[in-house]
């Protein structure tokens, strides 16, 4: 946790923002996998985290704006709980730690919203990602299930999307460390990548190194021979000697702020020269990527101009032809690149992505385009300074979706789909870093991690 005042400055923002009603932020429960008593390791929700630091289930917290009220409710271990899971600090004493002096038993909370939906004030809430907790508002507040998410507080996302996305030095600090132990997971990765060894052990040994930093995953591993497809997550290829092993992967601290890097790595440690020379386009777009961000600069900026150094290097390829320009505005690219350049990162990898994407990455004035490509862009609006986002560029060698395109002669004026033939066992690259937006542009978060070809090739195997 950080100081008891990071959590009252971070609350007297929310409710100077927000202005007036009732805040309801529910924290997350236990999670059952396969019964009742056997739990998927639990994650607090984000939000819950950043406004009150409370990492235990069954947490509820509501803010009385206009009362300047406080309360957590949740209910005190019993003792067949202790008997079972030991004893831990009362809920009283670990809110007292983020200054929240009133903890009530959760019995309590359906009475206190019923008198404020009496009274007719609002009470605020975020859509439910999870069905328990969409459940419990749903009845709470008496909203019909499927209405939930269109009721949902706009005021209250916007406040909290404008918060949470500018980081303080002591959030930055963490999310630094989260970066490093990433560093050693991809390290691990390169070390491992040798013939004969399935693709679930060497993740296997990346989660250890995330479990053992004290935390866990900032999301399920990405660790394929198969890197053409986008999440391709570890599964039981057996590594091959002049494969690409792409690994995508991150590292989540006790205090849950995220790490997220990739890199793609030569099984046998020595690059084709075909694969060399993709890997350089991807990299010349990251560090071009890279080189651009700065505060006032639209994201969706950053992430044209790396489409553009891809179409580029594609056409020296000879596999794209015609005005660069033209080609990435037309989404040509997007046969090869077809999702977005990168996101914010924070306490959740993809930062506040369950707030929704067009509060989160756009604005009123910027909507988030449908087509093929760019609808998978999360993050599109001007950068500020505080804001830590990733720069993900790749090149995907899609099979399926390489014939779909050119059984309808799509794009034919800027692909050459007679020379996409030797790609289609090619697979896929992709390089991402995490930098943090600077006064003056933005820093690479993390001790420095082998990048180029070369460094790749000396620690692989
Ligand atoms: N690193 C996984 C993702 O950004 O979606
Ligand atoms: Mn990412």
């Amino acid at each position: 946790m950080f100081s008891k005042q990071t959590y009252i400055d971070r609350r007297n923002g929310l409710k100077a923002l927000v202005g007036n009603g009732i805040i309801l932020l529910p924290g997350n429960e236990e999670s059952s996998m396969n019964y009742k008593d056997n739990l998927y390791h639990f994650r607090q929700d984000s939000s819950f985290l950043y406004y009150t630091g409370l990492d235990k289930p069954a947490l509820f917290f509501l803010m009385d704006i206009d009362n300047n009220k406080e309360t957590i409710f949740g209910d005190e271990a019993t003792i067949d709980d202790i008997v079972w899971t030991g004893a831990t600090q009362t809920i009283h004493t670990q809110a007292e730690q983020s200054g929240i002096t009133t903890v009530l038993p959760v019995s309590t909370l359906v009475s206190a919203l019923q008198q404020y939906t009496n009274e007719k004030r609002k009470v605020h809430y975020l859509p439910p990602y999870r069905a328990d907790t969409a459940v419990k508002i749903s009845e709470w507040l008496n909203i019909p299930y499927n209405t939930l998410n269109d009721k949902a507080s706009i005021p209250l996302i916007k406040a909290i999307v404008k918060q949470r996305s500018v980081k303080s030095a002591e959030e930055i600090a963490e999310m630094e460390k989260a970066i490093n132990v990433t560093a050693d997971m991809q390290l691990k990765a390169m070390q491992l990548s040798r013939e004969g060894v399935p693709e679930y052990q060497v993740a296997g040994h990346l989660e250890g190194i995330a479990k053992s930093a004290g935390g866990n995953l900032s999301f399920p591993i990405i660790l394929t021979t198969n890197g053409q497809y986008l999440h391709n997550h570890a599964g039981s290829n057996i590594l091959k000697n002049g494969q690409l092993l792409l690994c995508d992967c991150g590292a989540e601290l006790q205090s849950h702020y995220a790490g997220d890097l990739t890199r793609t790595s030569p099984v046998g440690g020595r690059f084709t020269s075909l694969q060399k020379q993709v890997y350089n386009i991807v990299l010349n777009a990251q560090e071009a990527a890279l080189a651009a961000l700065a505060p006032g600069k639209k994201f969706i900026d950053i992430h044209l101009l790396a489409c553009e150094k891809l179409t580029a290097g594609l056409q020296q390829l000879g596999l794209m032809k015609g005005d660069i320009k033209e080609a990435v505005a037309a989404g040509a690219h997007t046969l090869f690149f077809q999702c977005g350049l990168g996101h914010m990162m924070g306490l959740d990898v993809h930062d506040m992505e369950n707030l929704g994407e067009q509060y989160v990455g756009y604005t009123d004035d910027l909507k988030k385009s449908t087509a093929f490509g760019l609808k998978s862009l999360r993050l599109a609006r001007a950068l500020e300074e505080g804001f830590v986002v990733t720069i993900e560029p790749g090149l995907y060698f899609i099979p399926e979706l390489m014939d779909m395109w050119s059984a309808e002669n799509k794009h034919s004026q800027f692909i050459n789909y007679g020379a996409l033939d030797a790609f289609r066992n090619f697979g896929g690259i992709r390089i991402e870093d995490d930098a943090l937006i600077t006064a003056t542009g933005s820093r690479v978060l993390g001790k420095p991690l082998a990048k180029t070809s070369q460094e790749i090739e000396a620690l692989c195997g």
